[in-house]
């Protein structure tokens, strides 16, 4: 699986010969103005909640794209008044789609679009295809809810938030690698604001000292995994 980053918590995965872009938030993103927005593919937008620095490009995106949003049904919702195409889950929920088997998970924060809508409950998602499955947390705490996932999953990797702050932070998301029992891990959710700068070194050194590879992408780049 081809995996680019595309700034906080904006990755593109190619899964089964389609483009997943989860939580795209571009433009108005200092750091990734580098990244053209009018570039980056999309069959599908994943979206693990509603705050602004997740949905900021998804109307632009999916209007080029015609990609159908997968996320909860309030945020389905929201977006389907703007003419925009998606498939409304829930948590614990699961559907399989032509690229793959898609699980909609706990996360603990909270969801509300910037003009004050109601976004349902924050989610993550387990992406499961023929080439591997994979972990997407979005934006949350610590849970044990976690460890459920590795008791349905064995997972080729995992994309954690780690900023702290508005989310877990590098130790908590240490354990979390282990809850849900995977070494390969990917960082989002760092950096793009001031309260959620990490050091990227210490970082890498602690996962490391755990057992685990830890991967902060640059922005616009790109790994198979
Ligand atoms: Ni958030
Ligand atoms: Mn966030």
């Amino acid at each position: 699986m081809k995996v680019t980053f595309y700034g906080h918590a904006c990755f593109g995965i190619e899964v089964a010969g389609k483009h997943l872009l989860f939580d795209p938030f571009i433009s108005p993103n200092e750091l990734a103005a580098n990244v053209k927005i009018e570039e980056i593919p999309a069959d599908y937008i994943l979206i693990s909640h509603a705050h602004f620095d997740h949905v900021a490009d998804v109307e632009a995106i999916a209007k080029r794209t015609e990609a159908t949003l997968i996320s909860n049904y309030e945020i389905i919702t929201y977006f389907g008044k703007k003419g925009l195409k998606g498939h409304p889950m829930n948590h614990g929920g699961s559907w399989k789609f032509d690229f793959g088997t898609v699980q909609y998970v706990n996360a603990v924060h909270t969801s509300s679009f910037e003009d004050g809508s109601y976004g349902g409950n924050p989610g993550g998602f387990v992406v499961s295809a023929e080439e591997g499955s994979f972990y997407f947390s979005g934006d949350t705490a610590l849970t044990y809810d976690m460890k459920l996932i590795s008791e349905d999953y064995s997972l080729k990797f995992a994309i954690l938030c780690m900023g702290d702050n508005f989310t877990m932070g590098v130790k908590d998301a240490i354990k979390a690698a282990n809850f849900v029992a995977c070494d390969q891990i990917i960082g989002m959710h760092f950096d793009t604001f001031g309260y959620i700068k990490i050091d990227h070194e210490a970082a890498v050194k602690q996962f490391g000292t755990a057992g685990k590879n830890l991967n902060l992408l640059e922005i616009g780049q790109a790994i198979e995994i």
